[in-house]
């Protein structure tokens, strides 16, 4: 079975491919290598890479020449603060882009398994059939994403899946995330910013068991465009998750607290059909800890990033 990872750069593409390898499957990774995608990040994996931006049309003849049977995308512009700062990456990316996956299914014949998020619900606890309702740039066009999948299944019966993991975690996730921004500054004896009164609740998953239940669910799908679930069943509101992580550390993390986010949801809240197990939310952070602590040369070079230097950055 011949896989296209797309975004495979990335932070959860990249372990995806590494599961695959457990697998003793060779990809074809297909990523534009943007601010957050890195030759680095795929380190030590089997794989076939090219460089490609899912928006052009030449995305077409690479799936076409490497005969594929199954597309993965995890390509996006995937950072909130990012999409409040600038919003039009994350139309083109996110939507266009998808859309563009989705002509090359429905003319080439592969099975698509879409990667959305648990965002697309907003603050109200959701299941598989709960309507989207989005709150940021981000998820409006990460909705927007899903009812063209959606579309293209009823339309024209391209052979889809869509995926919504909560929110991630683990070894390469860029400095710009809560969790990475919080372990990296604290190295560095900087404060770590919290917005608003931090009781915002996310629900945290490992980025190995995300890669884990994908590549499971793709053995069992229908392809009928089916949603399925991937909440990690550990919510926690940010400044408990910080009290936890400076326990997993150590040492004391230094909340500041900053002005709120604007849109900022209060909580995600998901449920699933799926059954599986995941890693402890304090054992995930020990390991990611550790990574950080082993590889400072990976993320050196990116703390100059306007979005793991500033508090409020979206301004
Ligand atoms: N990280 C999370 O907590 C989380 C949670 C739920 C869902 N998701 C979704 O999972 C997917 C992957 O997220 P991530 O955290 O790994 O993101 P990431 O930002 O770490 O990686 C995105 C990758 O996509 C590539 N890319 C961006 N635009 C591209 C384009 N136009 N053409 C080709 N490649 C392009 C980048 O170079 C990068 O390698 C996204 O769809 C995101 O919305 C993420």
């Amino acid at each position: 079975m011949k896989i296209a990872v797309l975004g495979g750069a990335g932070f959860i593409g990249s372990a995806f491919v590494r599961e695959l390898n457990k697998r003793g499957i060779r990809p074809i990774v297909i990523d534009l290598l943007t601010y957050a995608g890195r030759v680095e990040n795929l380190k030590d994996t089997d794989h076939e890479f090219i460089k490609a931006d899912i928006r052009d049309q030449k995305l077409h003849d690479i799936l076409k020449d490497h005969k594929v049977d199954v597309v993965i995308n995890f390509a996006a512009e995937s950072h909130v603060d990012r999409s409040i700062y600038k919003p039009q990456d994350f139309v083109t990316t996110n939507v266009l882009g998808t859309i563009n996956v989705l002509e090359a299914s429905r003319l080439l014949g592969f099975r698509y398994v879409h990667i959305s998020t648990d965002e697309v619900y907003g603050e109200e606890c959701s299941d598989e059939d709960s309507p989207l309702n989005p709150s940021s740039p981000y998820s409006a066009a990460k909705a927007s994403a899903d009812l063209f999948v959606k579309a293209y299944v009823r339309t024209y019966s391209v052979n889809a899946i869509i995926v919504r993991p909560s929110n991630n975690y683990g070894p390469r996730q860029f400095p710009e995330k809560f969790i990475p921004k919080a372990i990296i500054r604290t190295l560095l004896g900087l404060h770590v910013p919290v917005y608003g009164n931090g009781k915002q609740e996310r629900d945290w998953i490992y980025v190995e068991d995300t890669a884990r239940i994908i590549a499971d669910l793709m053995e069992k799908a229908e392809w009928k465009g089916e949603v399925y679930n991937i909440p990690g069943g550990q919510r926690i509101s940010n400044v408990d998750l910080l009290r936890m992580l400076g326990e997993v550390m150590g040492k004391e993390i230094k909340v500041k607290f900053v002005s709120d986010r604007p849109g900022h949801d209060r909580r995600y809240c998901m449920d699933t059909r799926l059954k599986y197990s995941v890693t402890p939310l304090k054992e995930g952070l020990r390991r990611t800890y550790e990574w950080y602590v082993e590889n400072e040369w990976w993320w050196k070079p990116l703390i100059a990033d306007k979005f793991f230097k500033e508090d409020e950055p979206w301004r």
